[in-house]
């Protein structure tokens, strides 16, 4: 549908009302729009800022339609809606995300194996459906290695190590109680873990942000530095990688492209139809937020500059560290954001509740912030 623009005072409908969702409203509501969105929880976080929630379950379909209805443009804003039932919706609603891309990312043999066909370099892997072959599997690739749901996981969540043989029964059992497909990749010894979001508009017009260095705690992601303490070979290679990604499944909104840094060069970990947890210090450290972005995309807005105006690091803030940030943070700096997504009750100790934007001056600084940030005893 070329040339469709949604102008604000429209209402963006989103399809799940986790803290993406809540981000993107903040961002929709600050340029006019007009937000509603569905998911089970009442008053979740993008309920809360949201002009409307329908309170009901993603795969509620006479919801979902409801929630069509009273929107002029629909987004989803994670990958675990089902790609059916947004399938369905896109035949009757204007939904320029569309599905395809999120049935790809949502099931990780599909990703990879649409990725390696494309010509894009991912880990060595393999589908692993039984015991018989997991083991012919671990044979092939060798220790050390990574079992993976294919569908359904994030935050490190239906992943497990394979370090040495001793680990081979867990793994096995695992395989044999799930009556599931899996992935076994090789565990990648890499230098760094780095991350690039690219927005993407109907005619194809893209906007890239800079690279993001990501470090992980347990699979979580924990810390993302920009820019990326990367050569700036390593970073066009990237930004060429994660462009030619997006034009191959023609995304419209943001794509974000996880990658594995090693010395042989480049690897795709995995990639999101959606704003990023890597992503999220573009809404204080850029002039166009990625959340503004998906809306400026799927809206048919001029895509927004992408520019960083400070170095910056971000830092998750997980259940476990909530309570003591909140003890310290009257005495953070003035060139510390805090955002917090409004989850309520006891959290789990690793649910994501809120990240911080540490402003920098220049890049030599960040080690000093983290090391103080540590010592402040907020982190471990
Ligand atoms: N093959 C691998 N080799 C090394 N580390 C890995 C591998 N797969 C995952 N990891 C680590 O686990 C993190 C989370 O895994 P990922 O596949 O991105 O799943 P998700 O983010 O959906 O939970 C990665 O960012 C990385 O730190
Ligand atoms: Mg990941």
């Amino acid at each position: 549908m070329p040339d469709r623009i949604i102008l604000p005072g429209s209402t963006i409908g989103i399809l799940g009302g986790g803290q993406l969702g809540r981000m993107t409203a903040i961002e929709g509501r600050k340029m006019g729009y007009r937000i509603a969105c569905l998911d089970p929880s009442p008053n979740c976080p993008c309920g809360q800022v949201a002009d409307d929630q329908i309170v009901a379950g993603l795969n509620d379909v006479a919801a979902a339609i409801r929630l069509a209805e009273r929107s002029d443009v629909l987004i989803y804003e994670f990958e675990n809606i089902d790609a059916r039932l947004v399938e369905e919706l896109e035949k009757n609603y204007y939904l320029p995300q569309k599905s395809h891309i999120l049935a790809v990312a949502q099931n990780r043999i599909l990703e990879k194996q649409q990725l390696c066909k494309a010509g894009f370099p991912v880990a060595p892997f393999l589908i692993v459906r039984n015991t018989e072959e997991l083991k012919r599997g671990v044979a092939q690739i060798g220790y050390p290695c990574v079992l993976k749901t294919s569908e359904g996981g994030y935050d490190g969540k239906g992943q497990l190590v394979l370090e040495q043989p001793q680990d081979f029964m867990k793994a096995a059992e695992l395989v044999k109680t799930e009556n599931i497909m899996w992935v076994l990749e090789k565990k990648i010894s890499f230098t760094q873990e780095i991350s690039v979001i690219v927005g993407r508009g109907e005619k194809g017009e893209m906007a890239v942000y800079p690279v993001s260095e990501n470090i992980h705690r347990e699979n979580i992601l924990h810390m993302t530095v920009v820019p990326a303490r990367i050569s700036p070979q390593t970073e066009s290679m990237a930004v060429e990688i994660a462009r030619g990604i997006a034009r191959f499944f023609q995304v419209v909104g943001v794509l974000a492209v996880e990658f594995f840094v090693t010395p042989q060069g480049l690897l795709v970990n995995e990639i999101a139809p959606r704003p990023h947890n890597s992503g999220h210090y573009t809404l204080d450290a850029c002039f166009t937020s990625q959340f503004e972005q998906l809306i400026r995309a799927v809206c048919g807005l001029p895509l927004g500059s992408t520019q960083l105006l400070t170095p910056a690091v971000m830092i998750n803030i997980l259940g476990s560290n909530l309570p003591k940030i909140l003890e310290k943070m009257s005495y953070f700096s003035g060139d510390v954001k805090i955002h917090l997504y409004g989850k309520r009750g006891n959290p789990a100790p690793k649910r994501k509740m809120g990240h911080l934007l540490f402003k920098t001056d220049c890049p030599a600084q960040i080690d000093e912030i983290i090391k103080n940030f540590v010592m402040s005893g907020c982190i471990s």
